[in-house]
């Protein structure tokens, strides 16, 4: 197949950031998606529905115009949460999800959750009002290996939220693990995961090809090679428990290329192109729709968009930089080839 219509996607993790990159960033997402769960991990955090509906409004105001895109919004939650902004949240509409950072696991999680089942109450009024739970699925112990922080949060933590919370929907934001895929295939439907495209194309060999690669440092961090495998596998296998989340991350050049470098890779500019090469090369191309457009949207209870893009088997070159007026971001892929293009 050297040419794909699919309808449009939604992308359902990524985050846009705020002040001087969000232009390019909201730029990049809206050029290939038609919505995008926004994370909340701002400096400060979005922690309330009223600065979920300004930061909404920032989102809105560089968005190129005339262009349809639907920023999602979610809450940060923290050690304050209450139930009552659950409530609000809810009510407000345009509050879809919220946010469980471990306190420390990742890129602003410094005012995440240091005590989950002191939130317990925050996660019985998520249930009771239909607000799903977005997981970044690690524990934080220094003791406990880079490498295994996913599982050990699966068995340590998740299994008892699952537990406890029959019926509130979880994402499991960007699994990185065979262990992942295995525990959300055995829960309910009210369980799904999101995948990422650098975890379906790289394995923790790309991190030292050559030398240190501080480009595709993120967390969760790449895996082994028979970990991408089980991810792909998820990915095409047409459960609707997997869908599409980039975790498109930008961070300013010089904060990656560091003697302690950021976590986050930035897929945004060429997405649904990253996606395409990794489903292509498992011989999945036909699975990206609903990967990419309908699992997604049925998990949130949204409409399916009407819109439609094509994709072609044609090689694209990636630049080397975005330049903004902070910096420059370095992309997913900078200065190489990617085998397939958006055609507009
Ligand atoms: C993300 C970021 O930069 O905000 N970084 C990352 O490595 N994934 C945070 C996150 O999703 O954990
Ligand atoms: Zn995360
Ligand atoms: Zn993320």
């Amino acid at each position: 197949m050297n040419e794909l219509v699919i309808r449009q996607p939604d992308d359902l993790h990524i985050h846009l950031r705020d002040d001087d990159v969000l232009p390019l960033s909201v730029g990049h997402v809206s050029t290939q998606f038609r919505r995008a769960i926004v994370m909340p991990n701002l400096r400060p955090p979005v922690v309330s529905t009223a600065m979920a509906i300004e930061y909404r409004k920032r989102i809105l105001a560089v968005t190129p115009t005339g262009r349809l895109f639907d920023p999602l919004m979610t809450l940060y939650l923290t050690d304050r949460t209450t139930p009552a902004e659950i409530l609000m949240a809810r009510e407000s509409g345009i509050v879809h999800g919220v946010k469980y950072y471990p306190a420390g696991a990742t890129t602003n999680s410094d005012l995440g959750v240091t005590d989950l089942e002191g939130r317990f109450k925050v996660l019985e009024a998520m249930m009771k009002h239909g607000v799903p739970l977005l997981l970044h699925g690690e524990v934080t112990d220094k003791d406990v290996d880079i490498f295994d922080r996913e599982k050990v949060f699966l068995d340590s933590v998740l299994l008892r939220v699952v537990k406890e919370f029959p019926d509130l929907k979880i994402v499991l934001e960007h699994i990185t693990t065979s262990d992942s895929v295995d525990f959300v295939d055995a829960c309910s439907e009210k369980v799904a995961a999101t995948i990422t495209a650098h975890h379906l194309l790289l394995n923790r060999g790309d991190l030292f090809d050559g030398g240190i690669r501080p480009h595709h440092y993120c967390l969760p961090i790449l895996k082994r090679e028979e970990h991408r495998l089980a991810l792909l596998r998820a990915a095409i296998s047409g459960s609707p428990k997997y869908f599409l989340g980039t975790d498109s991350a930008p961070h300013e050049r010089h904060t990656k290329e560091a003697s302690c470098g950021c976590a986050g890779v930035y897929t945004a500019h060429a997405a649904m192109e990253c996606y395409a090469e990794a489903f292509d090369s498992v011989g999945g191309i036909d699975k990206l729709e609903d990967f990419a457009s309908t699992f997604g949207a049925r998990f949130y209870e949204l409409p399916l968009n009407t819109s439609y893009i094509k994709l072609v088997r044609k090689e694209q070159v990636i630049p080397p930089t975005y330049t903004y007026s902070g910096g420059a971001i370095v992309p997913f892929r900078a200065g190489q080839g990617l085998n397939w293009s958006i055609e507009t």
